[in-house]
């Protein structure tokens, strides 16, 4: 893991041109940080359909890339991991009662590595939701689970359904930042956490390495949700490292998103052509020179078009709307955002890079203090983009 960090640590600051930037500003001019090279080419020379297939299939990615990027050939086998071979959990009616149709797949499939992985003698359901998790672990071993949760109401929920399931589950409301931590930890606990955001999954870890808890599988998400400016680096390796990230490079990863279907993409492409197209109405009419962030947008709100949607925001923000041509800036916002889709291409290349530089981290800090650490793909890419288990035990 250290030699995998080191590599990818050298790769990704040695390319950080080309991912460190925002695809939605960068397109604001025709000459961008590409302009003039032969990679510059390859995207002009795309279609819309030719963007829309890459998008989706991040291997082609790598492919068509290598000649511009050769440093993808380095990288594409260290972010390469083993996909989860134990089969999915069954379940009975009860226990599936509830759980949406993903976060099930999700569940089982991360259940089924939690148990075939599990050591201690009981469980600890970190930031648990209405603790499915905890209730399938609890089914399947037998063992008392301990489900932490910050908000009450779902404490509530969970702990009714467990007990109407008779299973051993208890629900301990409690702030993960500021808990009774002698109360929630012991050293014969395995803990799980399945999508604890940023600090979230990083609090779990620090209270484990401090009660030598027997084990952990953690599945991170929302790596920018952090009380500070920069990513903390966590292991001496990556402390060391000349790679910072802001809170908005930690986004980068999570650009990684499963497709929702035409619908969603639609709706998507009406979003950012609006906003791309009102950010070229505000620099050009009222000689605004920084973006102005807009608010989020209700989806009834865009469908009534571009102009609605420009007296909507400028209504929201203050701004008083020149009478101008506003078909022309619809159509640059439309161009903004073909441009915007083939510069994040480039950045596609290094959303898992950079994921599993985060993930690495973590790996070698749980190394440090003594765990053997794995990991795995628990599950596929299209039921969550968040993949990735990171498994430690004494
Ligand atoms: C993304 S959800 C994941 C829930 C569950 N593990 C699942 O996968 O269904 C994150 C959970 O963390 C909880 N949470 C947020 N802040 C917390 C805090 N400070 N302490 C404890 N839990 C917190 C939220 O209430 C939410 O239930």
């Amino acid at each position: 893991m250290l030699t995998h960090f080191t590599q990818l640590d050298h790769l990704l600051l040695k390319c950080q041109h080309l991912w460190r930037f925002e695809p939605f500003h960068e397109s604001h001019s025709r000459q961008h940080r590409f302009s003039g090279t032969p990679l510059a080419a390859w995207l002009d020379g795309l279609s819309v359909s030719d963007v829309h297939t890459l998008k989706h299939d991040v291997s082609s990615v790598y492919q068509q890339l290598q000649p511009f990027i050769p440093e993808l050939k380095e990288i594409e086998p260290l972010v390469e991991l083993e996909h989860s071979s134990s089969p999915p959990l069954e379940l009975n009616a009860h226990l599936a009662t509830g759980i949406p149709g993903r976060k099930l797949e999700q569940i089982t499939a991360m259940g089924s590595q939690a148990l075939l992985a599990h050591s201690g003698g009981e469980w600890l359901e970190w930031c648990a939701g209405k603790g499915f998790l905890g209730r399938i672990l609890a089914h399947h071993s037998g063992l008392a689970v301990t489900s932490f949760e910050w908000q009450q109401p779902l404490c509530e929920h969970g702990q009714a359904e467990a007990h109407k399931q008779n299973l051993p589950v208890t629900f301990v409301q409690g702030d993960a930042f500021n808990c009774d931590h002698q109360n929630v930890f012991n050293k014969k606990q395995h803990a799980v956490a399945l999508h604890a955001c940023g600090d979230l999954h990083v609090s779990l870890m620090k209270h484990a390495m401090d009660y030598q808890l027997a084990a952990l599988s953690i599945a991170p998400c929302c790596y920018h949700l952090i009380q500070d400016d920069h990513y903390q680096a966590l292991s001496r390796p990556a402390k060391q490292s000349a790679l910072t990230l802001s809170k908005s490079e930690l986004r980068i990863p999570l650009q990684e998103t499963v497709t929702g279907g035409e619908r969603v993409e639609r709706h998507r492409y009406q979003e950012m052509s609006y906003r791309l197209g009102l950010d070229e109405l505000l620099r050009a009419e009222l000689g605004l020179s920084e973006y102005q962030p807009i608010p989020s947008v209700k989806k009834s709100q865009l469908q009534l078009g571009f102009v609605e949607f420009c007296e909507w925001a400028a209504q929201r923000k203050g701004f008083e709307l020149p009478v101008c041509d506003f078909l022309r800036y619809q159509k640059l916002g439309e161009e903004r955002f073909a441009r915007m889709e083939k510069l994040s291409l480039v950045q596609m290349a290094f959303h898992r890079p950079l994921e599993m530089w985060l993930i690495l981290d973590k790996s070698l800090y749980l190394q440090e203090h003594g765990y053997q650490v794995y990991l795995t793909e628990f599950c596929e890419k299209k039921i969550t983009p968040r993949n990735i288990l990171i498994h430690a035990s004494k």
